[in-house]
């Protein structure tokens, strides 16, 4: 069996309350009624048969056997209180009836018997005339002596029709509203179970990990709490789950780059060892081989160091050493380092130091290889003739290291990415110079490293630059 929703268990119980109230309301005011309208009856039927055996001039017409006047005296009687009016004398002969059905006769029945012994009588549903009735009966005294009696009878039907009629209202009003309420009823039903049962569609498709959606319900109660607190972990588990894609994807892209970079000194050092192998490079050919084979390794050991450092400093493994510096005793050392490269390549180093001395604090071989790979890469993309400038600048908090170059620059469009792992700006245009991609990241986290930010500003034509600042001692 299909388990019953919260929305049809809602309205049902609803509806059954709303039925048992109405129900049990009915009964009590079906009975109340009745009992008021009989009690009402009964007691007018008394009253008014009280009044009219004190009346003197029935008496006289019942001692005098006058039925004339006994008959217009009931039927004024039976007019007003809608009622047969009998009378009878102490022999229990009829004197008057409205009900032609018992005129002349000699009634014996035991509430007559009653009566006339002079015991009032009130029966409700007994069979006074033939058929259920309320009867009333009361017995006429003068000077003390029981000269007859007076009975009102009124049958039931017409008391049950007006009954019925009182009934069928009620039953009409029950109905109507047992309707209105039902619609409330519906209505409050589904404001309830709608937000939950859309909890219920998101959360299953956040187990089946589709996409998720956020439920709508507005209001300040429970509900509208819980689904804010809902609404709150599905925006969460979207969140983590933008993420994880993200995550996954640079990490694909990550293991695609580094086989790539891998491949071409791989496949490179694998034909000239086979090559040489099956004895095709002549013995005299061989230095300049090895040379290109050693190119290779040097690359694939660079490389391999670069990854190992990134991995270091991605962990947060890598632990600075920090001291105070000279930084242009440091930078005067790294020029002369490689002044023969910048000769080499026909390429000028200018130093533009400040007066005094400011120091910074550093880790000194980080800081060394963070100016080798601006400086690695200016002297790389600056064509002959062209020159690269260091310039030093202290300022009140921390040291700002300006690397410009004469070079060709870099489009504006790469310049967001130059600092992201693997980048490279133009493979097609610019010719493999043997660069991975991972210098500038590495620069970048080991500045950052510093608690320093680096910069990059190009105009295409005008060189690039390179700043970044770090705190002074
Ligand atoms: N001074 C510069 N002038 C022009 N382009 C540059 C300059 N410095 C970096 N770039 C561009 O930015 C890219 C990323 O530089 P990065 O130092 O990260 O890698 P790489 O020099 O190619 O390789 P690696 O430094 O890992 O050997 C370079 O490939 C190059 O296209
Ligand atoms: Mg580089």
């Amino acid at each position: 069996m299909k388990p019953k929703s919260l929305f049809t268990r809602l309205l049902l119980s609803n509806a059954l309350i709303i039925l048992l109230t109405l129900l049990i309301l009915g009964g009590v005011f079906n009975y109340l009624l009745q009992h008021y309208l009989s009690k009402s009856r009964e007691a007018q039927f008394t009253k008014v048969a009280k009044t009219m055996s004190n009346t003197i001039l029935l008496k006289q017409s019942m001692q005098n056997e006058d039925t004339w006047t006994l008959d217009s005296i009931i039927k004024q009687v039976s007019q007003s209180a809608a009622t047969d009016v009998v009378i009878i004398n102490a022999k229990g002969q009829v004197l008057a009836s409205t009900n032609s059905r018992i005129a002349d006769q000699t009634l014996t029945n035991t509430e007559v018997i009653s009566v006339l012994s002079g015991t009032p009588y009130d029966k409700w549903g007994g069979s006074f005339l033939g058929v259920p009735s309320l009867t009333v009966g009361y017995p006429v005294k003068d000077k003390g002596q029981i000269i007859g009696a007076i009975f009102l009878d009124a049958p039931l039907k017409g008391f049950q029709a007006s009954l019925f009629t009182f009934r069928l209202l009620i039953l009409y009003a029950a109905l109507f509203s047992l309707l209105m309420s039902a619609i409330v009823a519906y209505i409050l039903a589904k404001s309830i179970s709608r937000p939950i049962l859309e909890m219920n569609k998101s959360a299953k498709a956040l187990a089946r990990g589709k996409d998720l959606n956020l439920v709508n319900y507005h209001g300040n109660d429970e509900i509208a709490s819980l689904v804010a607190m809902f609404n709150r972990s599905v925006r969460e588990v979207q969140n983590t789950r933008a993420q994880q894609h993200k995550l996954e994807e640079q990490r694909r892209e990550f293991v695609a780059n580094v086989s790539h970079e891998f491949r071409a000194p791989v496949t490179s050092l694998q034909g000239f060892l086979e090559l040489m192998q099956d004895g095709i490079i002549p013995e005299a050919e061989r230095p300049k081989y090895f040379a290109l084979m050693l190119n290779d390794t040097a690359r694939l050991n660079r490389l391999v160091n670069d990854l190992l450092d990134m991995a270091r400093l991605q962990a947060e493994q890598v632990k600075l050493k920090p001291e105070a510096l000279n930084p242009i005793k440091l930078a005067e050392t790294l020029l002369l380092k490689l002044s023969p490269q910048a000769t080499e390549h026909g390429v000028s180093l200018v130093m533009d130091f400040p007066t005094s001395v400011t120091f910074v604090v550093a880790d000194k071989d980080r800081l060394e290889q963070i100016l080798l790979n601006l400086l690695d890469n200016a002297l790389r993309y600056t064509p002959a003739g062209g020159n690269i400038v260091l310039k030093i600048q202290p300022d009140h908090t921390s040291t700002c290291f300006e690397i410009q170059d004469s070079g060709p620059g870099i489009p504006a469009a790469d310049l967001p990415h130059v600092f992201e792992r693997f980048y490279k700006v133009d493979k097609a245009r610019t010719p493999d110079k043997g660069g991975t991609g991972l210098g500038l990241a590495i620069v970048k986290d080991l500045v950052e490293a510093h608690g320093g930010q680096i910069e990059v500003v190009s105009e295409p034509g005008q060189g690039a630059k390179f700043t970044f600042c770090i705190p002074n001692a």
